[in-house]
């Protein structure tokens, strides 16, 4: 087979995004617009992928890592002078060498792959990837000749009335023959509307040098859309979404409204697991089988055992094990770990604790920097006071405790395994395992002092 290599194009600015972020950088579906394409190059097999850097170069080689090799554009000059960039590392390459841009996150490794087939089966030099489209504006239209065979590209901003008409437009995606590509390159020339070196002209040039250069029409205009501006953003969001959505649900997710539903790229999801709307589930969370999920629930970064129920809640870099039952109305912050059976009720807020086996905070508490045993009752408004204005101490609370509504615990401070506090006691001392703690000023009864106080007639 022919050696293949790729060239993902990611130095620009992207001005039209008018952001402080570079423009490749800006997540669709919490992923980097650039990383998308980097993964669906990766699912070609392909010798070497290069990726072109220069505004915020160093921001996107850390995104990137080793999914690729790096070359510097250190003046955007145009995509042409992008991929010439590669030269150093591909010029002396005998293959096919694929060319993407950066902001087009959507083309899937099949489009890429038919892509490359047609470009093998026509024995092209170049194939320009099209497609066809009502709103061609802002993209290089190609112009095809009286057979229909590719003459030429002409971006946008220096097409004429008729070119303008024109619907079938340049992807920015291409197949070259790699030595074809890097001599062509030097004969690129910047005398156009925007006086940049322009990519796409090497079609032109090896035209004219009557090779065969050849199009390859997808079907599926949204898959090859640029992300120029945040109105593309936000419709490659909606895409991405739609797609992502419709994997869950293939895979036996039930998705109540898809529209509704906010699921990144990297999210795993058991099958019987039920997604209400309003969920936004993000970054590494991983949901096993049989959990209800939302409505109106935020996940990052959690691991959710099977058949838990999350409402209306938000999980942040914890684990929650198997038939947990959080919220409605819960906070469970980082490094919280929740083990099987608990329940978590509305109004609770968890911050790395550990909370054990079928223990419950049911109403209205805040357990934070705890290490809580199996079969625990906090009960409604318990607190661990784990804050004294500088630092922070750990709440240890051991199996069977019962803890009575409105309780302080002063921590450092443990309670013994099977011990009971009384409500309304602050406990700044530690508590002996099977006693009864009681630490709140006595109730004292004034008879008929209401009277004395003479305030009633
Ligand atoms: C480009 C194509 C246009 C096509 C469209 C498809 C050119 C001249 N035009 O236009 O025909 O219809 O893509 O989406 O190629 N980049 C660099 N270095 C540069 C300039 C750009 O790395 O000097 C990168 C950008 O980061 C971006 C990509 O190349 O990822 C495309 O550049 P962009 O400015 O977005 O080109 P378009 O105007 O969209
Ligand atoms: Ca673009």
């Amino acid at each position: 087979m022919t050696n293949r290599f790729a060239i993902i194009l990611a130095a620009g600015q992207g001005t039209r995004m008018k952001s402080k972020l570079y423009k490749v950088l800006h997540p669709v579906c919490g992923k980097p617009m650039v990383e998308h394409v980097v993964d669906n190059v990766s699912k070609l097999t392909v010798e070497r992928t290069v990726t072109v850097v220069g505004h915020g170069a160093e921001l996107v080689k850390s995104k990137l890592l080793n999914k690729s090799d790096f070359v510097v554009q250190e003046e955007q000059l145009g995509t042409a002078h992008a991929v010439k960039q590669a030269k150093g590392i591909l010029g002396d390459e005998e293959g096919t060498t694929l060319v993407i841009c950066g902001d087009t996150p959507l083309i899937t490794s099949e489009t890429m792959e038919a892509l490359l087939k047609h470009h093998h089966e026509h024995k092209a030099k170049a194939t320009v990837l099209t497609a066809y489209t009502d709103q061609p504006d802002g993209y290089g239209r190609v112009i095809r000749n009286a057979e229909g065979l590719v003459e030429k590209n002409v971006e946008h901003k220096d097409t004429n009335e008729e070119e303008r008409k024109i619907k079938e437009i340049n992807t920015g995606t291409y197949c070259f023959d790699n030595q074809a590509l890097f001599q062509a390159l030097e004969k690129v020339s910047n005398d156009n509307a925007q006086g940049e070196y322009y990519l796409p002209d090497v079609i032109e040039i090896l035209k004219n040098q009557n090779e065969v250069v050849s199009a390859y029409q997808t079907a599926d205009f949204d898959e090859t859309m640029g992300v120029n501006d945040r109105v593309a953003l936000s419709e490659a969001e909606r895409i991405m979404r739609k797609r992502i959505n419709e994997y869950h649900m293939r895979n036996g997710v039930t998705i109540i409204d898809p529209t509704h539903t906010y699921i990144d790229a990297s999210i795993r999801i058991g099958s019987d697991t039920i997604i209400y709307p309003g969920s936004i589930i993000k970054g590494n969370t991983t949901i096993a089988e049989d959990c209800q999920i939302g409505p109106n629930s935020e996940l990052y970064n959690a691991v959710i055992g099977p058949g838990s129920v999350i409402q209306q809640s938000v999980v942040r870099e914890s684990t929650i094990g198997a038939r947990v039952d959080i919220g409605p109305f819960a906070h469970i912050r980082p490094e919280s770990n929740i083990h099987d059976e608990v329940k978590i009720g509305n109004f609770v807020e968890i911050k790395k604790a550990v909370i054990g086996k079928g223990s419950k905070a049911s109403h209205l508490s805040y357990i934070g920097d705890a290490d809580v045993g199996e079969n625990v009752n906090l009960g409604c408004g318990s607190i661990t006071v784990n804050y004294n204005g500088k630092s922070k101490s750990l709440t240890k609370i051991e199996d069977d405790v019962f803890v009575g509504c409105n309780s302080n615990l002063v921590a450092p401070v443990t309670v013994g395994k099977g011990a009971y506090i009384a409500a309304g006691s602050t406990i700044t001392k530690d508590v002996p395992g099977e006693s009864l703690s009681i630490a709140r000023a006595r109730q004292v009864n004034k008879e008929d002092y209401v009277k004395k106080l003479n305030l009633k007639n």
